[in-house]
């Protein structure tokens, strides 16, 4: 259950920012906090990315600084209006991220920030399994988003958290152990690093070459 402010935060992009904002400070600010899962990556001008359940193209418009050929998908019309007006430099799908309409193999990095704890657990693994569909062989999947807290003083701040915006799919997120399941589906965990008392995972995983047998 959220209160009434999760739906406002979607409606009015200013409130959505701003919560954004006030969130980021926990790592250092918004700047910082949109970077973390690309640092240390190298992504070329030609690099092919997706910015997978793009929103408003918070992500997007980091991501357009490395790659002139990014790509936004979001299941929501108004979403994806906004991005386009705020990152014209990407060009954008509406789509499911569970049925991604786009074709094997095409990606060198898709991103994906506060996002995945929307998901129910089956939509989650599908969208696992997505993501290692259109990522090229070595390609890398880089992920921002809750993690049950380690400190005890994050505790009380996720929970009010989750009572004003999120539903129940985010506690069942907290639950989830996303590194054994993106293990479980065939990435190979590069990085995953915890930030603000442990309630923030970024997650680097890479796709696998494929060893043809001979
Ligand atoms: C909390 S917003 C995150 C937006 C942005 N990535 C960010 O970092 O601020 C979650 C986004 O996921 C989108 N979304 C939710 N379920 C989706 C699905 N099954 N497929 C594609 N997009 C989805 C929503 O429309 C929304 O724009």
């Amino acid at each position: 259950m959220a209160t009434i402010f999760r739906e406002l935060s979607y409606r009015y992009q200013w409130l959505y920012d701003t919560i954004a904002k006030i969130s980021a400070l926990a790592v250092g600010g918004e700047a910082k906090f949109r970077r973390l899962a690309i640092q240390n990556l190298t992504i070329s001008s030609d690099s092919k990315v997706l910015d997978l359940c793009c929103g408003s193209g918070q992500a997007t418009s980091v991501l357009v600084e490395y790659s002139h050929h990014v790509t936004g998908l979001d299941a929501s019309p108004l979403s994806l209006q906004r991005a386009q007006k705020n990152v014209p430099q990407a060009k954008y799908i509406q789509g499911f991220a569970e049925a991604i309409p786009l074709p094997d193999g095409e990606f060198d990095l898709v991103h994906t920030s506060a996002a995945l704890h929307e998901m129910e657990p089956q939509q989650l693994q599908e969208i696992l399994n997505e993501v290692y569909r259109i990522l090229k062989p070595g390609g890398i999947f880089t992920l921002v988003d809750f993690h049950s807290p380690m400190s005890l003083w994050m505790k009380p701040g996720i929970a009010v958290f989750f009572w004003l915006f999120e539903t129940h799919t985010a506690w069942q997120f907290l639950a989830t152990d996303l590194s054994a399941l993106l293990t479980q589906r065939g990435f190979e965990i590069r990085q995953k690093t915890l930030y603000a008392g442990g309630s923030l995972q970024v997650i680097q995983a890479r796709k696998g070459e494929i060893i043809e047998n001979r």
